[in-house]
């Protein structure tokens, strides 16, 4: 089933624009684009170019991603105001509004229903992955369906503005698997996560009894005859090997280190520029003649 991608440019703080809503990357905007990042775009995500950059800079290429985009009203009217009615003419182009009442484009179409039930449509139709170019708002509406985030993440905090899924989004955490990174010299990331099933670690089993969850640590903490979490308490100044890919394991407040139910993939994650790490399973929950992914780097394929 095709997916649906959050594929959107964010600070490091968190924010996809400023508090005004306009676009950060237009005339006199504060958010700079390096030529690395813009190579990458045309090279990997020619698609995701509105159609005037495409010409301006001789693209045709159809990309191999995504094949639709939804926006938010307040993001289409800003390519609108600058006089242009279909920014991606070479996708399908959804915007919702329950203001607009009439598309300005024959080919852009406005949906005044629930996102959620628009997406679910989409997904049950053939083609390419569909993407999500915000705003927020749309983004915080179409939270629980996003299956994959593909982040831009630039070298630049801004203090406040738009938040990544915008203002009104619930309080609902949800766990990702990093599958791809690319750093670029400017130092800007190019991060795609997969969601976990569930909201959990797709390694890791839904919760159960204390005994029955992940496989243990090699040095097991006593077995708690409660509920309650088990607990290590942290040892002065040793290092620290127990901190593996087994289990969720914190620092907490009172400086005990502590056992989280659940998996979680990735505790360390070194990123070297030029390089790309591949993330998997830990060998202990993989099938026995699995490889050890866990940590492997491969030379840069681009
Ligand atoms: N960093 C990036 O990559 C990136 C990408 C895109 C946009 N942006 C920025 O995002 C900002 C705009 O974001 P935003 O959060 O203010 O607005 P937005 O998400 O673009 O648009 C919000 C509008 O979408 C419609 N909408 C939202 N939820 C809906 C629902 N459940 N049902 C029907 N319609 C719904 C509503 O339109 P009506 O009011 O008409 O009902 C709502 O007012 C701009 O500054 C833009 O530059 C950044």
């Amino acid at each position: 089933m095709r997916k649906l991608v959050y594929y959107i440019a964010s600070t490091l703080d968190g924010f996809i624009a400023g508090p005004d809503g306009a676009d950060p990357t237009g005339p006199g905007g504060f958010w700079p684009i390096p030529e690395d990042y813009l190579r990458h775009l045309v090279a990997e995500y020619p698609e995701t170019l509105p159609g005037p950059a495409r010409q301006a800079l001789g693209i045709t290429a159809e990309g191999t991603r995504f094949d639709t985009v939804l926006e938010g009203r307040h993001s289409y009217e800003i390519g609108l105001k600058a006089g242009v009615a279909d920014a991606y003419p070479h996708l399908r182009h959804l915007v919702f509004s329950r203001t607009l009442s009439e598309s300005p484009d024959p080919a852009v179409e406005i949906v005044s229903g629930d996102p959620i039930a628009k997406v679910r449509e989409l997904k049950q139709q053939p083609g390419k992955d569909i993407w999500v170019i915000g705003g927020g708002n749309l983004a915080g509406a179409l939270y629980p369906e996003i299956d994959q985030l593909i982040v831009k993440l630039a070298p630049l905090t801004i203090g406040t503005g738009i938040p990544l899924f915008g203002h009104g989004a619930e309080f609902d955490p949800r766990t990702w698997e990093l599958v791809d990174h690319r750093v670029m010299d400017s130092g800007a990331l190019f991060l795609t996560y997969t969601r976990t099933t569930s909201g959990q670690n797709s390694a890791c089993p839904p919760p159960a009894p204390p005994s029955a969850r992940c496989p243990s640590p090699a040095t097991e903490p006593a077995t708690s005859t409660s509920n309650a979490p088990p607990t290590w308490p942290v040892s002065d100044g040793e290092a620290d090997t127990s901190l593996d890919s087994r289990a969720g394991v914190y620092v907490d407040w009172s400086g005990r280190r502590t056992h989280r139910p659940g998996c979680a993939d990735v505790v360390e994650h070194r990123v070297d520029p030029g390089q790309r790490i591949s993330s998997g399973m830990p060998r202990h929950l993989q099938s026995p003649d699995a490889t050890d992914r866990r940590v492997q780097a491969e030379p840069d394929r681009h």
